[in-house]
């Protein structure tokens, strides 16, 4: 390699794609590249993008047309800028990002990061790089572990990547194109980097994919191992104290999963579960395989295992075909499941996917019905972080707070708790006591001790429930 030695990456769309930077930052960092805030600065310029709603090419084009202006600065002050696009519109463009955005030296496919260190040396000898192949081999078996350092600057809670791709084809969804097939990591490999990240001073991790709860990996001994069999697994790690997963699809909430909600403590009470509609006839056309009272029945199921899990969602308006009626379905169903957050999207046409060739809804009438779900579902929210004031919950203290002498941490339910604390406790898990609902934060006081005893008390009643 040259002299190309700081490395810059923006990151558009998925925890996924976060996941799949900080790889990217860990294998160039190997090559002795170092992260820099300010994309000016770069030698090697990454954006890493999202292919999933809207105008995501258009958008990435746009931003290289910035980046051009970025590498011209450079090559005036006589230094190199290498640009590499990387990520879901990488894979879906290919070629045509060349074509359309000479700036740019390397196209990078999500399967082919591994490789990124061997493609920049290539496109550092004046070669223009594509790499959007589905390589036979496993990516993860190729990725650079973090560094402790990297991990520290990365904060205490984590996700892992632990299942990739999609074999679900929704109609409207690009994800089985641009991330292929659905392929899990051994549980091993999950666990080894569980490991890393908790002796870094990790004590949350979220396990993630994009159908994770489908996640089915071989064990030591070579067998099957489920999403719960991985979630039972990592909770023996010292230092791990909190997990998660997301995203799921209903059809794969089995019982054991259920299960776990009820008897595995480091478990956290919450589940994101999308549903993107409400309509059994939408919910058809969507190819997600489930109706409408299976979706309710599921979230009984996981209610009765967990009566105080936060739901969470996701809802697609102005799918082709969808009429008042359907929309009116979906408002009941976000009003029958209770959910405490949801994210909505108005339908956006993914070019290749059956949906985009079907009968659009106009304009006027997605957006229509976006600000009313997005009412509904604020309402929701504001009553779900009203009702916790008065309790007290264990909070992982993540970060500074918004003013001085505060510091910010996430509750069970992956609300945002602002308390007043020293900033020696960030790292740790404490009980707070909600004493005020803002907007998008609860405001919070550390338990008295006393309070914080009859919190565990009631923690350990709990798991041996
Ligand atoms: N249009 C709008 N929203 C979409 N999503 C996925 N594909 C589309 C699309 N074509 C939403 C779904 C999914 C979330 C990640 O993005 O709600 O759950
Ligand atoms: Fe896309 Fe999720 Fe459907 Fe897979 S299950 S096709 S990732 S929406």
């Amino acid at each position: 390699m040259t002299d190309t030695r700081r490395l810059y990456v923006k990151s558009y769309g998925c925890q996924m794609n976060v996941y799949d930077s900080h790889r990217m930052a860990d294998a160039m960092a190997r090559e002795g590249f170092a992260e820099v805030q300010a994309p000016e600065d770069a030698d090697l310029l990454i954006l890493n993008t999202c292919h999933i709603r809207e105008k995501a090419a258009e958008k990435v084009y746009s931003e290289l047309g910035r980046v051009r202006l970025l590498k011209r600065k450079a090559e005036a002050e006589g230094r190199r800028m290498l640009v590499a696009v990387a990520g879901c519109v990488a894979q879906a463009e290919g070629e045509e990002i060349l074509r359309r955005a000479p700036v740019v030296d390397l196209v990078v496919g999500p399967q082919s990061i591994h490789r990124l260190p061997a493609l920049v040396a290539r496109a550092a000898g004046g070669e223009a790089v594509v790499d959007t192949e589905f390589p036979p081999e496993d990516k993860f078996d190729h990725l650079a572990a973090p560094s402790r350092q990297a991990t520290r600057v990365r904060g205490v809670a984590a996700f892992v990547t632990v299942q990739e791709g999609c074999d679900k084809f929704c109609t409207f969804c690009v994800v089985p194109y641009t991330r292929g097939n659905e392929v899990s990591r051994p549980m091993e490999k999950i666990v080894e980097e569980a490991e890393r990240l908790a002796d870094a001073g990790v004590r949350e991790i979220t396990l993630i994919g994009q159908n994770v709860n489908a996640y089915h990996g071989i064990d030591r001994e070579g067998r099957s191992a489920s999403l719960a069999d991985l979630l039972w697994r990592l909770a023996d790690i010292d230092g791990v104290e909190r997990l998660r997963y997301t995203t799921s699809h209903p059809r794969d909430m089995t019982d054991e999963l259920i299960a776990a909600h009820r008897e595995l403590g480091k478990l956290m009470p919450y589940l994101h579960l999308p549903v993107q509609a409400g309509s059994d006839r939408v919910l058809a056309a969507m190819n997600r395989q489930h109706g409408r009272d299976e979706y309710l029945a599921i979230i009984e199921r996981v209610r009765a295992a967990r009566p105080d899990i936060a739901l969470t969602s996701d809802f697609i308006v102005g799918f082709p075909g969808e009429t008042d009626e359907d929309f009116a379905d979906t408002l009941d169903i976000v009003a029958r499941a209770g959910f405490a957050t949801a994210y909505s999207f108005k339908y956006s046409p993914r070019p290749g996917t059956p949906a985009a060739a079907m009968e659009q809804v106009p304009e006027a009438a997605k957006r229509e019905r976006l600000a009313q779900l997005q009412a509904l579902i604020e309402q929701q929210w504001q009553a779900f972080n009203t009702a916790c004031v008065g309790r007290s919950f264990d909070v992982l203290f993540e970060k500074p707070g918004k003013y001085d002498g505060q510091i910010a941490g996430r509750s069970p339910y992956l609300q945002q708790v602002q308390v007043t604390a020293p900033a020696e406790m960030i790292g740790e898990i404490a009980r707070v006591e909600i004493v005020r609902a803002g907007a998008n934060s609860l405001f919070g006081e550390l338990a008295s001790p006393a309070a914080r005893r009859s919190g565990i008390a009631a923690a350990v009643a709990m798991e041996g429930a």
